[in-house]
């Protein structure tokens, strides 16, 4: 049976998109479907000034695709050093639209991040005065913490601690894992927090039954299945805290397939697909729209995108396996069953 969706053309709320070749090769892969994306600052070096945004922003632009209607919405990279006025004037002019907290050490890039958040305080509080959104990686990095509770222990030791301390700060709960994000996303204000597709997809038994497989592994990891189930139930709920941040993360396969693999899922290409696909298993195709068109412009205090998309759902459609790029092939994530929703127009 043939159905169709239509929904305001969707944004992507947390995106990586590198630079360079690899920028080049992946960029049309979100353009096609999305309007708009937060475009994460890890590049090495990562993109710590509103000089190094603009110039970022700049290098984007220049290789979208022709006929592309997208806006990338640039963020600043926080380090000890950050200077509260660069921050304020590169929010002033439109140019960012939020920051991004890595705790030192915690995933891809993030050498350069905080590992003393005492010294980011002076920031914090000048983006609380500007309204100025903090999209944070919620894991702590104490080796004696085991990963698979590292973002739970973010949340009492790091991030409540932060909230508390900063009123009115506005704050993202970047990709949630656990049932222990949900739960405190829901008991805030000011706060949103963003899912990606994988972690609606896969818990910890995708990566380590049967064989240790690379392209499950992304920072936070996939955690047990009661915490995929809680999130799948948050991002299916229409709670306008909860909204679609792909963390759509391209390493090639020889950086993937690897003896230390690097962590990331690589979503853009047959994202809405998926999202389709798990929001009609959960009764909630009503709500799909909430998630990745209505409920993160309404946080980032933007307009929803004028035009719209269709899905219609039908016979199985198929996805490239890889994508080609310069440095080499990214494998496209692969969510295990065959997909039947497909973006018609
Ligand atoms: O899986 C991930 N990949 N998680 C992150 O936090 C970073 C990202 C990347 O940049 O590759
Ligand atoms: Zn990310």
């Amino acid at each position: 049976m043939s159905q169709n969706l239509t929904l305001r053309r969707p944004d992507d709320w947390h995106l990586h998109l590198r630079d360079g070749a690899m920028l080049q090769a992946v960029l049309p892969e979100t353009t096609r479907h999305f309007a708009r994306a937060i475009i994460m600052p890890n590049l090495v070096p990562p993109v710590v000034t509103g000089a190094q945004a603009a110039a970022y922003r700049d290098r984007i632009l220049a290789v979208l695709p022709d006929g592309a209607d997208f806006t990338p919405l640039m963020t600043l990279y926080l380090t000890e050093d950050t200077d509260p006025d660069d921050v304020a004037a590169a929010h002033a002019s439109g140019l960012v639209s939020a920051v991004k907290l890595y705790p030192a050490g915690a995933t891809t890039n993030s050498a350069s991040g905080v590992a003393n958040f005492d010294k980011v305080r002076g920031v914090l509080e000048r983006m609380a005065q500007i309204g100025l959104p903090l999209c944070l990686h919620g894991e702590v990095t104490d080796p004696a913490i085991d990963i698979f509770d590292r973002e739970a222990v973010f949340i009492d030791r790091v991030l409540d601690p932060i909230r508390r301390a900063t009123p009115g700060l506005r704050t993202v709960m970047e990709h949630i894992t656990t049932r222990d994000g949900v739960d405190y996303a829901l008991s805030q204000e000011n706060l949103g927090a963003t899912i990606t597709t994988h972690h609606l997809i896969i818990n910890r038994n995708h990566i380590l039954v049967g064989g240790i497989k690379p392209h499950y592994y992304c920072l936070p990891v996939a955690k047990r299945e009661d915490h995929r189930l809680a999130l799948r139930a948050a991002a299916t709920s229409g709670d306008p805290r909860f909204f679609l941040g792909t963390d759509s993360a391209p390493h090639t396969d020889a950086l993937k397939e690897n003896a230390c693999g690097c962590a990331g899922c690589f979503t853009a290409t047959n994202t809405l697909s998926i999202l389709a696909h798990v929001f009609e298993e959960e009764g909630a195709l009503d709500r799909l729209e909430a998630f990745t068109s209505l409920n993160g412009p309404a946080f980032y205090g933007l307009p929803v995108n004028d035009g719209t998309i269709t899905l219609s759902r039908g016979d199985t459609v198929t996805y490239p396996e890889k994508i080609d790029t310069e440095d080499g092939p990214v494998t496209v994530f692969d969510p295990g069953f065959p997909l039947t929703w497909s973006v018609t127009a």
